[in-house]
């Protein structure tokens, strides 16, 4: 079965095909060569969230109808979604209507669940752990402005969360160094850590984002306090990893700015780095699309790896 839970799950072979699908079919939208990308034809996708989303609900479902299939929205409270029946029983269920399972839910072990006993393909819309459409997007956008991102110098300031995560396993897989910068309190798990050097990732992480920013590609934040998170001190550790223009000067003259959106601006970004000529946040938004028809066409069996 075809799911796409956890980028880690991936060689880095299949996560080109993936992205050279989306990107094809993304040359491909709206001109009459469109009409061969209709590989959901006659095809119901499930769409399951119990958390809020704009890009996810709204790119998924664009992206369904437009390779040919019906995206069913399902709300995790219309179902008690993991209190009503098991996730187990629920995703036997659902295999019998729909032909596919795009999930959103904060417990990661859930949607991991959820796979194991769904006979359809499950992909993960975001978890309190893992983002991987989000980075597959991210990869997208960087590399339509900057060329490959195999040896380009990622830098990450802000929290640790499920995007971090799935950026470090993007770095696990396409050889581009990733600079980390949180404070101690938010460093990433040494689990995490350990599994890059495995790996053999170019993963390296300090409590100064001046030092991560250094000479950046691109640099990237997040929101401080993510779904499910507790506010706790996160403000007051963060106020120093946010983004404005003093930190992106030291990155590279032409270096790219990146969120995944939603941003909390004044908070990690200022608006003159979120509206300045850096910034490719709403092209990331945008390839949210396009990726995802890449991972829905490997799901289908539509990419060759
Ligand atoms: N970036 C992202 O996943 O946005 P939504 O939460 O709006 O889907
Ligand atoms: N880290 C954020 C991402 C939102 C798309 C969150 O989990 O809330």
């Amino acid at each position: 079965m075809r799911h796409f839970l956890d980028l880690s799950d991936f060689s880095s072979d299949q996560l080109r095909a993936i992205l050279r699908a989306g990107e094809e079919i993304k040359a491909r939208r709206r001109t009459p060569e469109a009409a061969g990308d209709r590989l959901l034809e006659g095809k119901v996708i499930a769409m399951i969230f119990e958390q809020p989303s704009l890009r996810t609900r709204v790119s998924f479902d664009v992206g369904i109808r437009e390779l040919g299939g019906s995206p069913m929205m399902v709300t995790g409270q219309e179902i008690e979604l993991g209190e009503r029946e098991t996730i187990a029983d629920t995703a036997r269920v659902l295999s019998r209507y729909v032909d596919a399972i795009m999930i959103r839910m904060l417990d990661h072990d859930a949607v991991v669940e959820m796979a194991k006993y769904a006979t359809v393909p499950v992909i993960n819309g975001l978890t309190k752990r893992q983002h991987p459409c989000q980075v597959m997007a991210d990869v997208m956008t960087f590399e339509e402005r900057k060329g490959s991102i195999a040896g380009k110098r990622i830098a990450w300031t802000g929290d640790t969360n499920n995007v971090l995560t799935s950026w470090v396993h993007a770095a696990g897989r396409l050889d581009f160094e990733l600079a980390i910068a949180t404070p101690d309190e938010l460093a990433p798990p040494p689990a995490l850590l350990d599994w890059a050097r495995k790996q053999g990732a170019r993963v390296k992480l300090t409590n100064r984002p001046e030092a991560a920013v250094e000479g950046a590609d691109c640099v990237i934040t997040d929101c401080w306090v993510s779904m499910g998170d507790e506010e706790g001190t996160r403000h007051n550790l963060l106020r120093p990893y946010q983004v404005d223009d003093r930190l992106l000067e030291r990155a590279e003259k032409d270096a790219i700015f990146m969120h995944c959106l939603p941003a909390s601006r004044g908070e990690e970004v200022t608006d003159a780095v979120m509206d300045g000529p850096q910034s490719a946040v709403f092209d990331e938004a945008e390839n949210r699309l396009h990726a995802q028809k890449g991972i829905l066409a490997w799901c289908f069996g539509g990419v060759a790896a």
